[in-house]
């Protein structure tokens, strides 16, 4: 007896940031290489299967047009679409079809949406508010290119691979600056890494296991989010405001449930710029520590605060890693970031960044010790100036152009403006509206690792020319009006 498909076992996780019409692809094709659905079974048609699952026709168009391109269904006008013969006979079905079908299953989070987001939005000529990067002035670049031939000079080491844990000297120089900021660690209990990215990574992999829940803040770095996605753990969001990440829902969640980690980033939150109270710092380790959970403190932006708040980690290097980056205050060309860890797992991150990357350039580490030791706390200051000074301009512009009802969370000293468009006004299509004009932003839904963020958008200050602030600005309230 043949298959049909009114026994199709198909759903769609819509939290997912897989597209829909590929998670489609996805499960009907596991069923096909599996035999679960034999030669000549009937697909359900496009119009009843896209009523089934609650999503446009155009959708289920989409994934059944792929599955033909890969030879697994026949499409026929008029008979609509069946299971292709794909073994010719042998027994290993899979035998019959290109290679890249039967590769295993395309579980979750692999496609970067929100990398697709930021190439769209950086379209053109747009004054685009999107990427988190330094401003191009103050531009480190002459006093690093000096740096860099300093380095260039002692070939004893630039060339090599150099240790896992990275280049001594700046290891130690990190430490120093480090603890100046209350926390008694050890130039020994400093990673260096491939940008922080690749510190989440380690983390995501190393303390967890797909499945495993984890603690996020509601909004959080998007980045973040897809790496957790990719390493199959699932997220529990944990509300913001003002004073940081909401440690009383924190607790009520420990109460019933033991995720891994509690991602946070206490010093100027990506997007919404705010910085975590004393009275919540001290909670959230105090809860960490009773409930044996560990706090990964992802602080990029740390030292831009006027003055750099003390981190987590000053509090209890036990139960606090520490990440960090060059990526927000020097260039994130150098892909030059770190984490400290306390002793008791510092050689389980070791050995998964060696599989990874063997270790992190030592050119661009020696270079960039030289430009710490004589530039760096010249260039933070004048990039702190710089900030401020991209604000002022960007909330004079916002309360002179943006109609009521639309505003920016008050109180951050970062990069990033986080915005609340009026009630009936969803970011994106707001986003839509402005691109007409030639301003773009990052719609809020991509900080959210379920739903939220509807409403919201996120100015990032630094990427375009100071001159263009207010003009950008002016083109999203017309865009709002
Ligand atoms: C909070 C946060 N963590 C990590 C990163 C990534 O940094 P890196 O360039 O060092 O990988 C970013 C960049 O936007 C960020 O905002």
């Amino acid at each position: 007896m043949r298959t049909g498909w009114s026994e199709l076992a198909l759903t769609v996780d819509r939290a997912s940031i897989v597209p829909i019409y590929r998670q489609i692809y996805e499960r009907l094709r596991e069923q096909i290489l599996a035999g679960a659905l034999p030669e000549g079974t009937r697909l359900p048609p496009e119009r009843s299967l896209a009523e089934r699952l609650d999503v446009n026709r155009s959708t289920v168009v989409h994934a059944y047009r792929d599955l033909a391109a890969d030879g697994l269904i026949e499409q026929r006008v008029g008979s609509g679409s069946r299971v292709a013969s794909l073994d010719g006979g042998r027994p290993d079905r899979s035998s019959g079809v290109p290679w890249w079908v039967t590769l295993p299953p395309w579980r979750v989070g692999e496609f970067p949406a929100v990398l697709g987001e930021l190439a769209a939005a950086e379209h053109g000529d747009r004054i685009a508010f999107v990427q988190g990067v330094p401003p191009a002035e103050p531009s480190p670049l002459a006093d690093l290119a000096r740096s860099f031939e300093r380095a260039g000079g002692d070939v004893r080491f630039v060339l090599t691979y150099g240790d896992s844990e990275g280049y001594g000297p700046l290891r130690a120089l990190i430490a120093g600056r480090m603890r100046a900021r209350g926390c008694a660690i050890d130039p020994r209990d400093v990673l260096m890494l491939t940008g922080s990215t690749q510190g989440i990574t380690l983390v995501a992999q190393s303390l967890a296991e797909p499945g495993d829940e984890i603690v996020v803040e509601a909004p959080t770095y998007p980045g973040a989010l897809q790496i957790f996605q990719i390493a199959g753990l699932r997220a529990l969001p944990v509300p913001v405001d003002e004073d940081g990440m909401r440690v009383d829902h924190v607790e009520a969640i420990l109460r019933t449930r033991r995720p891994r980690f509690i991602y946070t980033m206490p010093a100027i939150q990506n997007p919404t710029g705010v910085t975590m109270n004393a009275d919540r710092r001290e909670r959230l380790v105090t809860l960490a520590k009773r409930h044996g959970v560990p706090l990964v403190e992802d602080d990029p932006y740390g030292e831009l605060a006027p003055p750099p708040a003390a981190p987590l980690l000053a509090h209890d290097p036990e139960y606090v890693i520490y990440l960090s980056s060059f990526s927000k205050t020097i260039a994130p060309s150098l892909r030059l970031g770190w984490l400290v860890a306390p002793r008791t797992i510092y050689e389980r991150l070791l050995l998964r960044k060696q599989s990874i990357d063997m270790a992190s350039s030592m050119y661009i580490q020696a270079g960039v010790r030289g430009y710490l030791e004589r530039d760096y706390d010249a260039h933070l200051a004048a990039l702190r100036a710089e900030l401020k000074e991209r604000r002022a301009l960007a909330h004079a512009a916002i309360e002179r152009f943006w109609p009521v009802g639309m505003r920016v969370q008050q109180g951050g000293d970062g990069y990033y403006l986080w915005a609340t468009a009026p009630r009936e006004t969803r970011a994106r299509a707001l986003l839509a509206n402005a691109e007409r004009r030639g301003a773009s932003f990052l719609f809020g839904e991509a900080f959210y690792a379920q739903s939220g963020g509807d409403h919201n958008f996120r100015l990032a200050l630094t990427p375009v020319p100071r001159a263009a602030i207010e003009e950008g600005i002016r083109r999203i309230g017309e865009a709002a009006r």
